[in-house]
C-alpha cells in the first residue's frame, strides 16, 4: 500500500475511534507541550487506563512547567503516589528545572536537545517531537511495535531486532498531523491489533496486513538479555530502625531510598542471599550486616515497625521483608 494512502486511512478510522484523554484535550500549545511532557513520562511503564486518574490529579496539584521545578520533593512524590517506578517522577522534576534553567522556560523542540533531559529517550523523545510539536516522528512504543510487526510479518529473530523495527517504521510514512498520526498509530495498536485476539474485521489496513493474510497473530518475542549483577547490600541496624540512604550513585532507583550497596564485577563463590528482578537486569544480593556506623552523607534510620509511612521502592521493601523473616 502506498504510503499516504496506508497514513489516510489510519487517521480517518483515529478520528472516528479515539478515546478521548486527558492529555488529547484540545488547550493552548504551551499546557499541550507540558501535558505531553507529564504524559509521556507517566505512560513510559503504565497503560493508558491507568494513567488518566493519576494525571488528572498531578496535573491538579502541579499545572504548570514552573509548580513542578518548584515543588518538594516530598509533595511530588504525593501526587504521583500509586502510579510506581519513583524515579520517574525525579527525572520529571529535574528535566523541568534544566528547562528552565537551560531552555528559558520553554520545552526544547529538537530531539538532541530533548534526549539530553533526565528520563527521556529516543521513545520519549520522538513522542514529544510528534505529540507536542507536530513533527514527523514515528515512537515506537509497544502498541505501534505490535502493529508493524504483524503488518510486515516480522518474526525472526533479526528482523525484530530494535534496529530492524526502527528502519522498517518507514513504512508508515509521514503526515502533516504529525501529532495526530503518532497517537493514531498507538490507538490502532491498543484498541485493535491487540495482544491477544486482534480485531481484524475491524482493522482499516488489515487488507494488505501480511499476518492477516497467513491467518497468524503470533508475535514472537525478542530474547531479553536479563544481565547479572552483584551486589554486596549493607545492613546496619539500631534498636528497630536500619539506615537506608537516597541513592544517588547507581542509574536504577535513582534518588529513592535504598540500603548502602556496592557492585561486585564477576565476583568468586558469591552466595546470594537475595534476588530481585528489575526490567533489564537480574540483581543477586549478599546481604553483609554490620556493626560500625559508617558516616553516610544523606542517610536515615527508619523504624521497621512504621514502614507504611515512608514512601520506599519495592526493592527497599522486599529487602525489609527478608530481613524481618530471618
Ligand atoms: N502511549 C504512550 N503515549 C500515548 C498517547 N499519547 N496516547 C496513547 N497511548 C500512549
Amino acid at each position: 500500500m502506498k504510503e499516504k494512502i496506508i497514513t489516510k486511512k489510519i487517521l480517518k478510522w483515529y478520528d472516528i475511534n479515539k478515546r478521548s484523554l486527558p492529555w488529547r484535550k484540545k488547550v493552548t500549545s504551551q499546557k499541550k507541550q507540558y501535558y505531553t511532557l507529564v504524559s509521556e513520562f507517566m505512560l513510559q511503564q503504565t497503560q493508558v487506563a491507568t494513567v488518566i486518574p493519576f494525571f488528572n490529579r498531578f496535573i491538579k496539584n502541579l499545572p504548570s512547567l514552573i509548580e513542578l521545578a518548584n515543588v518538594e520533593e516530598k509533595k511530588l512524590i504525593k501526587f504521583w503516589e500509586g502510579l510506581g517506578y519513583y524515579s520517574r517522577a525525579i527525572n520529571l522534576k529535574r528535566t523541568a528545572m534544566l528547562i528552565i534553567k537551560d531552555f528559558n522556560g520553554k520545552i526544547p523542540k529538537n530531539y538532541d536537545e530533548l534526549k539530553s533531559l533526565p528520563g527521556i529517550g529516543n521513545y520519549t523523545a520522538s513522542a514529544i517531537m510528534a505529540i507536542a510539536f507536530n513533527e514527523p516522528f514515528i515512537p515506537l512504543d509497544g502498541n505501534i511495535e505490535r502493529v508493524l510487526k504483524r503488518y510486515l510479518y516480522l518474526k525472526k529473530d533479526r528482523e525484530i531486532q530494535k534496529d530492524n523495527l526502527i528502519l522498517k517504521k518507514s513504512i508508515f510514512g509521514t503526515s502533516l498531523r504529525s501529532n495526530d498520526y503518532a497517537q493514531a498509530l498507538m490507538e490502532l495498536g491498543a484498541l485493535i491489533c491487540k495482544p491477544k485476539n486482534p480485531l481484524c474485521n475491524q482493522c482499516p489496513i488489515s487488507i494488505n496486513c501480511k499476518s492477516y493474510k497467513k491467518k497468524d497473530f503470533n508475535l514472537s518475542k525478542r530474547v531479553k538479555k536479563n544481565k547479572k549483577k552483584y551486589f554486596i547490600l549493607k545492613v546496619y541496624k539500631k534498636n528497630q530502625s536500619y539506615l537506608l540512604i537516597k541513592n544517588t550513585k547507581f542509574n536504577f532507583l535513582k534518588n529513592l531510598r535504598i540500603f548502602p550497596m556496592k557492585e561486585l564485577h564477576k565476583p568468586k563463590n558469591f552466595n546470594e542471599n537475595l534476588n530481585f528482578k528489575m526490567s533489564n537486569m537480574n540483581m543477586n544480593i549478599k546481604i553483609q550486616y554490620l556493626k560500625n556506623n559508617q558516616k553516610f552523607p544523606l542517610s536515615y534510620w527508619i523504624d521497621k515497625k512504621k514502614l507504611d509511612n515512608y514512601t520506599l521502592p519495592s526493592f527497599t521493601k522486599k529487602v525489609f521483608k527478608y530481613l524481618e523473616k530471618i
